[in-house]
C-alpha cells in the first residue's frame, strides 16, 4: 500500500468512528438501548469505594492516608506531576510480574503513567513521528488510536485485517516484508474487537520476526485479565524468549485499570518497559505537554485497584461475560431458526468485552426502502429515531470493510439490556425478511 493510500485508509477509518460516535450519541437520551458503550457493567470493587471514603474523610488534611499498612503521602503529589508514586509503581511492577517469568529483574523496569493508555499511545506515536518511524498496526484496531495517529501527524500503517479479523504471523509477517522500513508493530492482545489473543507459539513466532529485523513491539494489553476461555491462559509478549533472548528488552506493554477494574473514568494508565528501550522514547515529553500530568487521587485508586482488588472480581466479570456471549448466541441462533435463514452468525467470544454479530446475510435487502449494504447503514436504522432502537457500533469503524455488516456489542452490558436489544434486533430482522 502506498503511502497516500495508507493515510487515507486510517483517515477513512478514524473519520467512520467519529461519525458513528456522533450518530449513537444523539440517541443517548432516548429509549433506544446502548449497547455500543465501553463501560464495565460491573462497579469497581468495594475496596475503591472504600479507599475514596478514606481519603474523602481526609480531604481537609489532604496530607497522608493509610492501606494494609502502607502510609502513602498523598500532599507531595496534590497537583498533577510526571512524578509516579513509589507505591503504585510497586503496584504496577507486582501486577506486570505476574505475567513475567520467574528471573525478570523489575530493577530494569521503566514505568510511565498517562492519562490512559490512549494518551499513552498518543505519546508514543507522537514520539514515533518525531523520529520518523513508520509503526505497522493491524485492523481490526481500536479507533480513536488512528485518531491518536491523525492528531499527532504520525506514520503509521494500518495493515487491512484477514478475512476472519484473525491476526496471524504469517499477516504480520507478510506486512513487514511489504514495509520493510517499519521500526515495529504495535499489537492489541487481547484484541478489541475481535477478543483475539495469541498462543505462546504464535508470540514465539512474532518474536523471532522482530528479534531476526531488530524491530519492537508495542503491546496494547487493556483487557488482559479478561480472558473467557479457561483452555487457554493470556501470555504476554514481553515475557516470551526466544534463542535466548528476551522480548522484554524490545516491548513496550501498556495496560490501564479501565477495562478490567472497571475505572475507565480514572484515565490512568501505564507503559512498562526496559531502561534501555524507554530511554529510547519521549512519552513524557507528551504527557507534560498535553496534562501535568496524573493526579494524586487517580495514583492512589489505580495502587488500590492493582493492590487490593481479589482475584473473585475478575472470576466474576469473565463468568458474567462468558454468560452475556451465551446469551447473544442463542438469541442468534433463534432468529436464523424461526427465519429458517443464516440471517446472523456469531461466535463465542474468547477475551474481551466484545461480541461481533455478522449480519451478511441481510446485505443487499431492502428496508423501508434502503437498501442494506453497509454497517453504518444498519447502525442507523436499527435505532429506529430511538424508539424501540437499538445502539450496536459498526465494525468498521475498527477496520473492517463496511460491506462485511459486522456490528459490535458491547457484552459487559446489563443482562436485560443486551436481552431486550437482542429482541429488537430480531424484530428488525423479521421485518427485513417479511419484504424482501
Ligand atoms: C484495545 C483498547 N485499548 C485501549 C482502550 C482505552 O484504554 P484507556 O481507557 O486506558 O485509555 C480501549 C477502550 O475501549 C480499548 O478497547
Amino acid at each position: 500500500m502506498s503511502n497516500n493510500s495508507n493515510h487515507s485508509y486510517v483517515k477513512e477509518v478514524a473519520e467512520r468512528g467519529v461519525r458513528a460516535y456522533r450518530l449513537l450519541r444523539s440517541y443517548d437520551d432516548d429509549a433506544c438501548v446502548n449497547l455500543h458503550h465501553g463501560d464495565c457493567v460491573i462497579p469497581p470493587h468495594p475496596v475503591i469505594r472504600n479507599a475514596l471514603r478514606e481519603v474523602a474523610d481526609k480531604m481537609e488534611i489532604w496530607r497522608e492516608t493509610k492501606r494494609g499498612g502502607i502510609s502513602v503521602e498523598l500532599n507531595r503529589y496534590r497537583v498533577g506531576s510526571l512524578m509516579i508514586m513509589p507505591e503504585l509503581r510497586e503496584a504496577i511492577l507486582d501486577d506486570f510480574s505476574k505475567s513475567m517469568p520467574s528471573t525478570f529483574n523489575r530493577t530494569n523496569a521503566v514505568v510511565h503513567i498517562g492519562g490512559g493508555v490512549t494518551q499513552l499511545v498518543a505519546a508514543l506515536f507522537n514520539h514515533f513521528r518525531q523520529s520518523n518511524d513508520i509503526i505497522l498496526m493491524f485492523a481490526p484496531t481500536y479507533g480513536a488510536f488512528l485518531c491518536a495517529a491523525l492528531t499527532v501527524c504520525s506514520n503509521i500503517r494500518l495493515v487491512k485485517p484477514t478475512s476472519n479479523g484473525q491476526i496471524t504471523p504469517e499477516h504480520i509477517e507478510k506486512a513487514l516484508d511489504e514495509c520493510p522500513e517499519a521500526k515495529g508493530i504495535f499489537l492489541i492482545n487481547p484484541n478489541n474487537p475481535t477478543g483475539q489473543y495469541f498462543r505462546k507459539e504464535e508470540l514465539e513466532k512474532i518474536a523471532h520476526l522482530i528479534i531476526e529485523r531488530d524491530l519492537i513491539v508495542i503491546t496494547d494489553e487493556v483487557v488482559h485479565k479478561l480472558v473467557l476461555d479457561t483452555n487457554n491462559k493470556f501470555i504476554s509478549m514481553a515475557s516470551i524468549e526466544v534463542d535466548g533472548k528476551s522480548m522484554f528488552e524490545r516491548t513496550i506493554t501498556l495496560r490501564s485499570v479501565s477495562k478490567d477494574h472497571g475505572l475507565a473514568a480514572l484515565r490512568l494508565g501505564y507503559a512498562i518497559g526496559s531502561e534501555e528501550l524507554m530511554n529510547t522514547v519521549r512519552i513524557s515529553w507528551f504527557t507534560y505537554a498535553t496534562s501535568f500530568n496524573i493526579d494524586d487521587l487517580a495514583q492512589y485508586l489505580a495502587f488500590i485497584a492493582l493492590s487490593y482488588t481479589p482475584d473473585e472480581y475478575y472470576k466474576f466479570q469473565q463468568d458474567l461475560l462468558r454468560c452475556h456471549s451465551d446469551i447473544v448466541i442463542t438469541f442468534v441462533e433463534d432468529i436464523n431458526r424461526r427465519a429458517s435463514y443464516e440471517a446472523l452468525k456469531a461466535e463465542q467470544v474468547s477475551a474481551g468485552m466484545f461480541q461481533i454479530i455478522d449480519l451478511s446475510g441481510l446485505r443487499g435487502k431492502l428496508y423501508n426502502e434502503t437498501i442494506l449494504d453497509d454497517d453504518h447503514v444498519l447502525c442507523e436504522l436499527l435505532l429506529q429515531d430511538g424508539k424501540n432502537g437499538v445502539g450496536f457500533f459498526p465494525a468498521s469503524c475498527g477496520g473492517y470493510d463496511p460491506r462485511d455488516m459486522k456490528l459490535r456489542l458491547t457484552l459487559s452490558s446489563p443482562e436485560q439490556d443486551i436481552s431486550l436489544g437482542m429482541k429488537r434486533l430480531d424484530d428488525f430482522v423479521q421485518k427485513v425478511l417479511r419484504f424482501n
